[in-house]
């Protein structure tokens, strides 16, 4: 939940530009505008729903298919005992301050970091913060009051909800995807055939009720995870690291986080595991596997890289996490975090739920072991210990599975309900037995890569947003990549004219029918209409004039949108030469 370097809307302009340009050209926008907007919750435009499914698209590609995970799709809204499981009903929480002036509610930790040099005040504990708010004499960033002496509570981010009438059956909206791959798992692991390691992935809506959203789509109250669960056996289990050894990365670990002048260097993903700066093998090979996928869907690699958590930073369930983020006007943002949760959920929810949240290891060969078990005599415990009498065997089984030595004199000591007890342990039927096992349960852990779709998406526009000069005019183009452009090609009649209109529709038919985006324009002057379309991020333009419909051979002009190169091809050539260039397999130049 961290964000680096905290900065409002309006501080720079690229940002400005970019947020004016995506609600001006149907990228996103402020939510129930009709009724004044409401903080936090954006609804993506045409263009924006295009782009956002094309990355969603591209990471199942890769995370689910390219990697052979299954993809599953649960509800948002879960019952309570889930979150009770979870952890997040108890420590889902961030730092709230209230204005006594003005009553407006601010992130107590955001504050501390906008104004202090205290650069992850989220793992400061409540009264330190207070602390400091007091020292620093911080103000409320909405009407500049006071706010030293005023009280920090924590304030938990869930929203609750009822299910069915009434409110005796609580449940929330999902704060992560996760928790609904986790508490699927009894039968998840069936659908895996038992076997581990296996991967499941989910790409669908989150909700955390922030008390400060921002930044626009950055911090939301609604946004979409893309998430990966990859249960493995950390005894057995080892990733392929020869597949992303040589891939190269910026790491900024904790440990340079905590010097003065620690900096983040460039090393590859072989010499981080080496060196053991990524200590997971893991987490090691998701971020090798993200890295190159981040640069395809148009992420810029020079402001990239990714950056460990602080010891005081994890959350609950993570014993190691790094982050990717993405450099946004000076400030770093995270885009995704590769967590390392152990067996903290499959344990808690086997622990909440009492189903089977583990897995059958099979040894390679049979085992023998020793076993201690105890029968114990009820004529002597019934008499002893009356009602008692079960929860004593009960006792004694734990006893012989955990310090058969307490069974070596002849009494045997154990406790009930705060009390000692003393029984002869000829009345234990304790007896040691060797057995031949085939293997055993264990409980998977978790490697997690969860991906924010909407950050992403903003960053992809971000990184992609160019201003340049054509023919004397200013123009502001997006420089996308092809495979997350909502449109790959627009095609345009050059004047209003039944014949130049009839053959532009023709190959807007051909060319959609070859599985390509395509948009038709014809309104407005040619140029303006190129301007459209280049700040959309259409990578290509394709324009039928009199030359067209008048040739023997019917060509058109087709303009790149980076360069606004032009070229003329013949008509029955596009649909195949530009599915080429969207596959990756020609460039424009080699036209
Ligand atoms: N299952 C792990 C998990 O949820 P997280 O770091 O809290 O981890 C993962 O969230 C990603 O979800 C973040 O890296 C970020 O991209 C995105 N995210 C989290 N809170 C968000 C918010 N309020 N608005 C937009 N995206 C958010």
């Amino acid at each position: 939940m961290s964000e680096q370097q905290h900065t409002d809307d309006s501080t720079d302009s690229t940002s400005e530009k970019l947020v004016e340009l995506a609600k001006r050209r149907g990228y996103f926008f402020q939510s129930s505008g009709a009724y004044g907007g409401v903080g936090g919750f954006y609804t993506f435009g045409p263009q924006g729903a295009a782009l956002k499914g094309h990355v969603e698209d591209a990471w199942r590609d890769r995370f689910a298919v390219a990697e052979g995970n299954m993809e599953i799709d649960a509800p948002t809204i879960m019952p309570e005992p889930v979150f009770e499981a979870s952890g997040h009903l108890d420590g889902f929480d961030d730092m709230l301050v209230e204005c006594p002036d003005c009553g407006e509610s601010h992130r107590a930790d955001h504050i501390v970091e906008d104004n202090t040099m205290y650069e992850d005040a989220e793992s400061l504990e409540i009264p330190e913060v207070e602390e400091v708010i007091a020292e620093y004499e911080l103000v409320c960033p909405s009407c500049g009051g006071g706010l030293a002496g005023q009280a920090v509570e924590d304030f938990n981010l869930m929203f609750a909800t009822n299910i069915g009438p009434g409110d005796s059956d609580p449940g929330y909206l999902r704060p992560e995807t996760a928790q609904g791959i986790f508490v699927e798992f009894p039968r998840l692991k069936e659908y895996a055939r038992n076997q581990l390691p296996f991967g499941v992935t989910q790409i669908g809506r989150a909700y955390r009720n922030e008390i400060s959203p921002r930044r626009s789509i950055i911090r939301t109250r609604e946004f979409t995870q893309a998430e990966l669960e990859y249960f493995i056996d950390p005894e057995v289990d080892e990733p392929d690291l020869s597949s992303v050894e040589d891939v190269e990365v910026t790491l900024y670990p904790a440990s340079e986080q905590n010097k003065d002048d620690g900096e983040a260097f460039e090393t590859t993903i072989g010499e981080a595991v080496d060196e053991n700066i990524i200590t997971d093998p893991w987490v090691a090979y998701f971020l090798g596997v993200a890295k190159p996928w981040y640069e395809a869907v148009g992420v810029d690699m020079d402001r990239f890289r990714y950056r460990q958590h602080l010891a005081g930073e994890r959350a609950h369930y993570a014993s190691d996490c790094w982050d990717a983020e993405s450099e946004i006007d000076g400030n770093w943002i995270e885009m995704a975090g590769f967590a390392h949760r152990g067996n903290y959920d499959l344990s808690k929810h086997a622990e909440h739920s009492g189903d089977r949240f583990t897995i059958f290891r099979q040894y390679d060969e049979p085992q023998t072991v020793e076993r201690a078990t105890v029968d114990p005599d009820m004529s002597y415990l019934g008499p002893e210990f009356g009602g008692d009498a079960q929860a004593v065997v009960g006792k004694l089984e734990d006893l012989a599975a955990r310090d058969r030595e307490a069974f070596d004199g002849d009494t045997v000591e154990f406790e009930l309900e705060g009390e000692t007890h003393e029984i002869p342990v000829e009345k234990t039927g304790f007896s040691v037995d060797e057995e031949t096992i085939a293997g055993e349960h264990i409980t998977p852990h978790v490697v997690e890569p969860s991906f924010g779709v909407d950050r992403l998406v903003y960053t992809v526009l971000h990184h992609a947003y160019r201003e340049d000069e054509v023919d004397g005019e200013d123009r502001t183009f997006l420089e996308l990549e092809p495979e997350v452009a909502p449109t790959f090609v627009g095609v345009f009649p050059l004047q209003s004219d039944d014949e130049l209109e009839a053959q532009a529709d023709e190959i807007v038919e051909d060319l959609r029918e070859a599985g390509l985006s395509v948009t038709y324009d014809d309104s407005g002057n040619i140029g303006r209409r190129y301007r459209r379309q280049d700040e959309v991020g259409t990578p290509f333009c394709v324009t039928v004039d009199y030359e067209t419909i008048e040739e023997d051979e019917t060509t058109v002009t087709v303009r790149e949108r980076d360069t606004t190169d032009q070229k003329r091809l013949p008509v029955d050539e596009l649909a195949e030469t530009l599915s080429a260039i969207r596959a990756g397999d020609l460039e424009f130049e080699e036209l």
